[in-house]
């Protein structure tokens, strides 16, 4: 266990925003997030779990306890012929799993490479990208109550699961500890092939379909859309893509009609909301020390220096503009904090 008093938090967040915890404390075994939560009773309700902070976006210094839980491990818990189960430590880093997955040639994580973040904050945000989420692998999330310090094992269906969303950031928010997470993973393909160029990355370098050919071309793909965050600080997609009525769609496909859209359902569809905000103009453009990515309009990025308001005030004129040009609300995938 590590506690630090008025500790940095640039570390902690890729956005890069340096803002300060009065507590910092990282939890490096189950059993220590057990004795911590018995023991340690200073501001237990206000206290703000992080994990690799790719997802989050602090407004001020935060005035209580930041907790990491720092778990690492993958191991092999049960296997059949077709599949096999891995169980994460939470606190491992959520490419190094699917870089270890794609190297034992486990199907099912490699259009997941290159998220950042950590295999703990996989199971509470369901990361997903390529056609491919999170619930889609995982088997049961184990947690630790932060009331009274008991474990607990949602299976997969309790989780609740929903676009980039679950019980753990819904209804149970800020109750549990996300200490492992085990994943089913496939020993026969299941490829995942027909969300956006994969296809034709994979035709244009003329490689075999493998785990290793497919993982290559998703972080190249993911390269040269989204920026480094050591280089540029960000945290991805910034919005979610909104959910609207088929109508309103159909109505505004009259006047925009290159709108793409996903359907959901019978009656609503997900339109993209980094291309409302290129049709707004936005793309490459900044406000102070925030600006929307040159290459991506739905990621927003630290121009350097910028403080976490400066980014909210870009997010908040750019969300007002698609509202007046299309009437459409857009929402921050990533959490706000203080
Ligand atoms: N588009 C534009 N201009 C832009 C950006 C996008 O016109 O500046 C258009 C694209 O041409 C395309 C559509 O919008 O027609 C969708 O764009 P893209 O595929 O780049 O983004 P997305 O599918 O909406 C989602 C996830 C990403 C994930 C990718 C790949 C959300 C909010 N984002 O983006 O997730 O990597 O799919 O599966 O669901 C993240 O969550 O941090 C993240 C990067």
């Amino acid at each position: 266990m590590k506690i630090l008093r008025d500790c940095s938090l640039l570390g902690h967040n890729t956005f890069g925003i340096d803002v300060k915890a009065a507590r910092l404390v990282e939890l490096d075994s189950e059993g220590e997030v057990v004795d911590f939560l018995k023991t340690d009773a200073e501001d237990r309700a206000s206290m703000l779990v992080v994990a690799g902070g790719s997802n989050l976006l602090f407004l001020a210094d935060y005035p209580g306890t930041v907790l990491h839980v720092n778990i690492k491990g993958i191991e092999v818990v049960s296997q059949t012929d077709e599949w096999i189960d891995v169980r994460v430590g939470a606190g491992e880093v959520w490419d190094d799993f699917v870089a270890f997955a794609v190297a034992n040639g486990w199907y099912g994580a490699e259009n997941l490479s290159w998220i950042p973040g950590e295999v703990g904050a996989s199971a509470v945000q369901n990361i997903g990208a390529y056609g491919v989420e999170a619930k889609d692998l995982i088997l049961n999330v184990e947690v630790v109550d932060r009331k009274d310090a008991s474990k607990r094992c949602f299976e997969n269906v309790e989780c609740k699961y929903a676009y980039r969303s679950s019980i753990f950031k819904g209804e149970l928010k800020g109750r549990y500890l996300v200490t492992y997470v085990t994943y089913r993973l496939r020993k026969t393909p299941v490829w995942h092939l027909d969300y956006g160029n994969i296809r034709a990355i994979l035709a244009e370098k003329q490689c075999p379909l493998t785990l290793e050919n497919l993982r290559a071309a998703i972080i190249e793909i993911r390269d040269a859309k989204l920026p480094d965050p050591k280089v540029t600080g960000n945290a991805g997609s910034f919005f979610m893509n909104p959910v609207v009525a088929k109508e309103l769609f159909d109505a505004l496909k009259v006047q925009f009609p290159d709108m793409p859209c996903y359907p959901v359902s019978e009656d609503r569809v997900k339109v993209p909301a980094g291309w409302l905000i290129d049709r707004c103009g936005w793309k490459g453009k900044s406000l102070g020390r925030a600006g929307v990515h040159k290459n991506q309009a739905l990621v927003l990025v630290n121009l350097g220096g910028a403080t976490g308001e400066e980014i909210a005030a870009l997010a908040r004129e750019v969300a007002t503009s698609v509202m007046q040009k299309f009437g459409i609300e857009i929402s921050p995938e990533v959490n706000y904090i203080g």
